[in-house]
């Protein structure tokens, strides 16, 4: 099988991708007082080099401070950061790949205590973090509209910084996740209730960065059915479901939609041969994005289970299935981490000199 339409060109909106590779966001806590870390540029840029046409950056916090839930993450708040972030998009840039920032607001998942303002509480859409635990701050309809006037000035300063656009963190049960997920969202306004008005929020945040943006500058925006808080969650449990979920976020014309799964082959539901990115993709016609465990033997969600390892894994079915046009895009994440050149390989029909993932990758910077 040839990996040819890995490699293919792809004109997403008005960017030339020159393959239909992205690296996944990763989030890499290298990043004190929310500045990038003094080697992020070139980090990035070997991606790049490596063969890699788009890059989502790691999660980046938005400016409120509630935002942040996780230790040296980086933001887009000081001049500092601003400047690192240029020095990133340009290394990417001189590498002929693009670049999306994706921007990140954890919800719930913030503790009290932690900084910047350890006083600041979770901020989420009815105080729950899952079914049971009510913990957070309550957004009120005022909080809501701050929160979405930041993400849109985020999205202006991005676009200032060079960027090629932005995706929207809306998966993995972060605070927009958690209005689209019933069990975090109990409210009685018009960003509560049904699961299309419970998306009322990202359309806004995606209209709101769209308005503030020029054309040329792309919004996308990344959702999951599963959660860190239940990994078995699903926001739509059926085709139909998922239609008028997705139609309703069409509505606000994203660029993209990035749709985050552990294993890329698996169908999303019984009822068609397509996993997510290729449903979203028949069901709203926008452009997909695809990932999970590409070119590994088990998916990511082991390491956090405290299994270090992945092995080789062949990407046959991923080459089929982008043959086929059933997603546009394909992200790839831990196989990254350990082998930066691992498109390049994958190209020159070098696989047995890709580097094995294991755990030391996440927790080294290179
Ligand atoms: C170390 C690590 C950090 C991650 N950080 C983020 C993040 O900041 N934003 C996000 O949307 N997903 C994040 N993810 C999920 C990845 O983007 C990706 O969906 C997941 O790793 C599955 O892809 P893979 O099997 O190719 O690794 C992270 C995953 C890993 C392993």
């Amino acid at each position: 099988m040839s990996s040819n339409a890995l490699f293919k060109e792809f004109t997403l909106k008005n960017l030339v991708l020159k393959n239909r590779l992205a690296m996944a966001p990763m989030t890499r806590n290298f990043s004190p007082n929310g500045v990038p870390h003094k080697d992020a540029a070139s980090y990035y840029a070997r991606r790049a080099e490596g063969g890699i046409g788009l890059i989502i950056t790691e999660g980046v916090e938005i400016s409120h401070d509630s935002s942040s839930g996780y230790p040296n993450c980086p933001n887009l708040r000081s001049k500092e950061a601003r400047s690192e972030w240029k020095k990133i998009v340009k290394a990417v840039h001189d590498e002929g790949s693009s670049i999306f920032c994706q921007l990140w607001h954890v919800g719930g998942i913030r503790k009290p205590g932690m900084p910047p303002n350890p006083e600041i509480p979770g901020y989420t859409p009815s105080g729950f973090v899952n079914a049971n635990k009510k913990v957070a701050h309550e957004m009120s309809l005022t909080d809501i509209q701050d929160m979405i006037n930041i993400y849109a000035d985020d999205a202006k300063i991005c676009e200032d910084i060079g960027f090629d656009g932005i995706e929207i963190h809306g998966a993995h049960g972060y605070l927009i996740d958690q209005f689209f997920w019933k069990d975090t969202n109990k409210r009685d306004d018009h960003y509560g209730g049904s699961l299309v008005k419970r998306a009322q929020f990202a359309c806004d945040i995606i209209d709101a960065c769209k308005n503030n943006t020029s054309d040329k500058f792309l919004v996308g925006i990344r959702f999951s059915q599963w959660k860190q808080q239940d990994y078995d969650a699903k926001i739509a449990d059926n085709e139909k479901t998922l239609s008028e979920f997705l139609l309703k976020l069409a509505d606000s014309n994203p660029d993209f939609l990035h749709c985050s799964t552990r294993r890329y082959w698996e169908p999303e539901f019984k009822s068609s041969h397509l996993n997510l990115a290729g449903l979203a993709k028949k069901i709203t016609g926008i452009p997909t994005i695809s990932v999970g465990s590409v070119g590994l033997n088990k998916d990511f969600i082991n390491l956090y289970a405290g299994d270090d390892e992945a092995g080789f894994a062949n990407i046959d079915e991923l080459e089929q299935r982008l043959a086929m046009n059933e997603f546009d895009l394909i992200a790839i994440g831990r196989a990254l981490l350990s082998d930066p050149n691992w498109a390049n390989k994958i190209k020159n029909n070098q696989t047995d000199k890709i580097q094995q993932f294991n755990k030391t990758f996440v927790e080294n910077y290179y």
